[in-house]
């Protein structure tokens, strides 16, 4: 479970012990470094930010002046954690605190109100639960794993946030996408990689067999989220991008669940992967899924796990008939209360086609083709086709981050694919953020 990380001086302990009481008070869980020498240690204060749902900073004129405060506001920008300044004297802002801090001022640990409506807060940071999206489209090769990575990749630039991709396909050609095979099989031959989330492994129990070696056994014991930094991958890396965009690889072998007929030991594992999805709500601004083009026990999954459907289409018929399917299996084999919904974006338009196919689209002209308001569920902007976007498999010794589009410079056209990527990925933070708060599993 996510805790606060409190940022303080080492002579402000008195608010610490007082802001520390009220948490505990509120059932928050709060972690700072027990001494010295752990808040000198950045490994560990990284790990228990990225950890954290929210930084919390004592400030004072003494924290403006230690080294270790200064340290935590930029690291906690550079891993895009919300920080939560708290004053504590009339000490006149100044330099990381003034830039980083400034215009989020508003409480102060003096006045018993404020502390109240702080913990307020605090506690609506700690409950909030983030968007869980799929890529999904029941028709194979329509753009799903590029346009994860593509808009999504926008999506954590333009707004600095902490997003988790999940490779859900067993084809794992996200995952392909950032590492070569040798290295991605590694990352699952160690159960650092997507089966971890549906039964125990390796990863979670020392001396446990792993549920990749026998397809023929279903664990039910059920675990607890492992240390993020075994089940997940940076792709940023310590010297990209700030912000988190991180990884949980995918593998052929999740495809044994497709050929399982345990019904029971199933649901079990379902209910496995959906508490891991909870789980990492607390922790990530968004979680996107890639998944399987056909419909399988891991569809089910991903439909019950996410707040909104994302399908790309091309703009023809086939594609049509794919997000008509997909309609379909959402309302049929989704319970009406977890259905998800469906936002619908073209991939891949040429500028013909853009003129006719997609214009009647837009117009309604295909809702009852499709079986529901196509044209109601249509992202505004449409994704061109573009050698930008055709997938290139990672080259040695290149960041894996620079796999994104949006992270490949200005020049050589880049400009209108970043700008429809950057578009769709404002539509879709819209779309997200009605998601966000108590949502589904507490409804
Ligand atoms: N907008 C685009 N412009 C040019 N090429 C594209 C575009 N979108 C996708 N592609 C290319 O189309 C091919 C299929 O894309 P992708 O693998 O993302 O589809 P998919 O829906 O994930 O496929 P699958 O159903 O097999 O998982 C890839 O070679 C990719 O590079
Ligand atoms: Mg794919």
């Amino acid at each position: 479970m996510a805790h606060l990380y409190i940022s303080h001086s080492a002579v402000d302990l008195d608010p610490l012990l007082k802001l520390h009481e009220a948490l505990r008070r509120a059932g928050i869980s709060a972690w700072y470094p027990p001494s010295p020498e752990a808040a000198a240690n950045t490994a560990l204060v990284r790990e228990k930010m990225d950890e954290a749902f929210a930084v919390a900073v004592l400030v004072s004129a003494d924290a403006m002046r230690s080294a270790e405060v200064q340290r935590d506001i930029e690291l906690a920008v550079s891993r895009g954690v919300k920080l939560v300044p708290i004053r504590l004297d009339k000490a006149r802002p100044h330099g990381v605190v003034k830039h980083h801090l400034a215009p989020l001022m508003k409480h102060h640990m003096d006045d018993p109100q404020a502390v109240t409506a702080l913990i307020e807060d605090l506690r609506s940071l700690y409950r909030r639960r983030c968007p869980v999206l799929a890529v999904m489209n029941l028709k194979g090769g329509v753009g799903k794993t590029t346009l994860t990575a593509q808009i999504f990749g926008a999506y954590q630039a333009e707004h600095g946030s902490r997003v988790l991709l999940v490779d859900l396909d067993p084809q794992y050609n996200l995952t392909q996408l950032f590492f070569d095979m040798v290295e991605a099989d590694a990352r699952a031959e160690r159960d650092q990689s997507v089966i971890s989330l549906f039964e125990r492994s390796m990863i979670h129990a020392t001396g446990e067999v792993s549920p990749a070696s026998d397809w023929t056994r279903l664990s039910r014991e059920p675990f607890n989220l492992p240390d993020l930094s075994v089940l997940t991958h940076p792709l940023l890396g310590a010297d990209g991008p700030p912000g988190r965009l991180d990884l949980i690889t995918g593998q052929f072998e999740i495809s044994k669940y497709a050929f399982a007929t345990d019904a029971p030991a199933l649901a079990a594992i379902k209910a496995n992967f959906l508490g891991q999805v909870e789980a990492l709500r607390s922790q990530y601004d968004l979680i996107v899924f890639d998944t399987n083009p056909n419909a399988t026990f891991l569809t089910q999954c991903a439909l019950e796990a996410v707040d909104r459907v994302v399908a790309p289409m091309h703009p023809d018929i086939y594609s049509l008939r794919g997000v008509r399917l997909l309609n379909q299996v959402i309302r049929e084999q989704v319970a009406a209360d977890l259905a998800p919904d469906l936002s619908v974006m073209f991939n891949g338009v040429q500028r013909r086609e853009q003129s006719v196919f997609e214009a009647d689209a837009r117009n309604g002209i295909f809702d009852a083709r499709a079986g529901f308001e196509l044209s109601k569920a249509l992202i505004g902007t449409a994704i061109p086709r573009s050698n930008h976007l055709v997938v290139s498999p990672p080259e040695e010794d290149m960041p894996q981050w620079r796999q994104f589009v949006v992270h490949h410079g200005r020049g050589g056209g880049l400009r209108p694919i970043r700008d429809s990527l950057n578009l769709v990925a404002s539509e879709l933070a819209a779309l997200a953020a009605k998601h966000t708060g108590e949502g589904r599993a507490a409804a």
